[in-house]
């Protein structure tokens, strides 16, 4: 058997289809890979997270283009959704926060975003979204706050019951109940309406995978 792709060799591959196609996020996952990155990040970029990704940044340009404050996305990850909102000109944030529990998270997704932490318009940072105060944090209330990991909170109600009233919400949950970190699946778009209880529902839709059938809400708590 001949021996398995390596790491400067997927690199070279990487900057190889950044010159091709032109894209940026192509180009500065190409850097993070030449830097060495946490296998997992595989995961983060695979074709159905990207797809769900692209679901959602299509939505939100046609129902929330111009949030008009900071966007806050929750269980964050590596920052891929960040880089992808950060990069559609269709939307206008002026900064963009990308939260996550696990502190290994925060210095891959600035490295993936090291062009906007350059200008100021990306930061991440390590905390339980469970314990923010959105109206104490860091410059003000932010103007949208995104959480696609819903499906890994104990309990969804409690949670948007904390949040401030009227704060614009994207919400995404699955109904993947095999994965074992997977605490608070729904079965359907109705359960995931009824469990999030929006004051103000601007979209709600559902995007079928393989596997399973992932679900989002864009409104106001
Ligand atoms: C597997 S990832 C992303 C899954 C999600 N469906 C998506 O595609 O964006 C879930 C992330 O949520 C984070 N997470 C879970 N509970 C959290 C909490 N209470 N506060 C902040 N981040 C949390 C985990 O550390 C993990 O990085």
């Amino acid at each position: 058997m001949t021996d398995e792709i390596s790491r400067e060799a997927l690199h070279d591959i990487l900057r190889g289809v950044a010159a091709l196609t032109g894209d940026a996020i192509v180009a500065d996952l190409a850097r993070l890979v030449g830097k060495g990155v946490r296998a997992d990040i595989s995961i983060a970029f695979n074709p159905k997270q990207i797809a769900s990704k692209r679901w959602l940044v299509e939505t939100l340009a046609e129902v929330l283009p111009k949030p008009d404050r900071a966007v806050w996305v929750l269980g964050a990850w590596h920052g891929v959704l960040g880089a992808m909102l950060l990069a559609d000109d269709r939307l206008t944030i002026p900064q963009l926060v990308s939260l996550d529990i696990d502190p290994d998270c925060a210095p891959v997704a600035e490295m993936l975003n090291h062009r906007h932490v350059a200008t100021g318009r990306f930061r991440a940072a390590t905390a339980d979204m469970l314990s923010l105060d959105f109206e104490r944090v860091e410059g003000g209330l932010p103007g949208l706050v995104i959480n696609t990991s819903c499906e890994h909170l104990d309990d969804v109600p409690g949670w948007i019951a904390s949040l401030p009233e009227g704060l614009p919400l994207l919400l995404q949950s699955n109904d993947y109940f095999r994965e074992p970190d997977h605490r608070s699946c729904v079965p359907s778009l109705e359960a995931f309406r009824a469990q999030a209880e929006l004051s103000e529902l601007w979209f709600a839709g559902a995007l079928p995978t393989k596997n399973y059938t992932r679900f989002m809400l864009i409104g106001r708590r």
